[in-house]
């Protein structure tokens, strides 16, 4: 299939999947190569059957949601917002969980990729955090769609690429090299129950003190459903939590019930009435 004839097929059938067109404006090609691979697959001659067929299987849409998935990820993924998260967010949340009486500080990475995230945040409060909050420990809830991704997260092993932006003791700590495998160590994963999920049909009970949600909602579903998710996602927030989107990402307009908190690095926090905790 041609890139036009591709674009074209995208912006037909993106907005009814609720997803936004520019937002795969770049990684288009990824997306044309899998519906190609599809259409022939289904033995369908061009992208005008490929239509035909969308419109006579209402089913085959759920294949082409999947086709969608943008799975792209890597450990400590814009670092500021990683060292926003050791400095600054974290010891606070951490605080207001002890003030609160609780013993786990509760996360959710919604869109884990293969485990980069989730696993980045364990490796991140065992090396840096855990030693300053020693009565309470970290339970990390990481959703994704995709069941390959998911199968690679349970596997936890990466090439050097995917972990090249991790600080080097953290790496060289938490991972046993095997050829050129990197293998996280069985210690960091037991802090990260992963779940195959989609946001869109389920989420994990709250409620959470941290919420990862970047690279997923507020890029690619259309505003109507980023504004439904967003208030699904506050209300299993706690009083004081945070949220943080991708770099790249905005809430939508017309969200509530979020302040901004590190703007620069796209932190948000529920209830900024909020007064910080003493010693911190
Ligand atoms: C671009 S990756 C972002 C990964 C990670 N959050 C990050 O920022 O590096 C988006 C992830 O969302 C997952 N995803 C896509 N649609 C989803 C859905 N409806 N529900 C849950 N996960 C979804 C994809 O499988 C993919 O792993």
């Amino acid at each position: 299939m041609k890139d036009e004839q591709c674009v074209r097929f995208l912006q037909w059938a993106l907005p009814q999947l609720h997803m936004r067109w520019p937002a795969f404006r770049k990684v288009r090609k990824q997306v044309c190569k899998r519906v190609d691979a599809r259409m022939r697959e289904l033995g369908v001659a061009g992208i005008d059957e490929y239509k035909a067929y969308l419109h006579d299987h209402a089913d085959e849409w759920i294949q082409l949601d999947a086709l969608c998935r943008i799975t792209i990820s890597r450990f400590y993924r814009d670092q500021g917002v990683f060292a926003t998260l050791q400095d600054s967010v974290l010891p606070i949340l951490a605080q207001q969980a002890l003030e609160r009486g609780a013993t786990q500080l509760r996360v959710w990475s919604a869109g884990c990729g293969s485990g980069e995230e989730p696993y980045t945040l364990a490796v991140l409060w065992a090396t840096e955090l855990q030693s300053q909050f020693p009565e309470l420990s970290i339970d990390i809830v990481a959703t994704d769609a995709d069941p390959n991704v998911m199968r690679r997260a349970r596997d936890a092993r990466y090439k050097f690429g995917t972990l090249k932006n991790l600080p080097e003791s953290w790496r060289d700590r938490a991972f046993a090299l095997e050829g050129e495998n990197y293998c996280l160590k069985p210690e960091y994963k037991l802090c990260v129950q992963l779940l195959e999920q989609d946001i869109r049909q389920e989420q994990p009970e709250g409620p959470f003190d941290l919420v990862l949600c970047r690279n997923l909602v507020f890029t690619y579903f259309d505003e109507a459903l980023q504004l439904e998710h967003l208030k699904r996602i506050v209300d299993a927030m706690h009083d004081g939590a945070a949220l943080v989107l991708g770099i790249h990402e905005k809430l939508p307009e017309k969200g509530r019930g979020l302040a901004k908190w590190f703007d620069e690095q796209r932190v948000y926090r529920k209830n900024s009435g909020i007064v910080e905790p003493k010693g911190v």
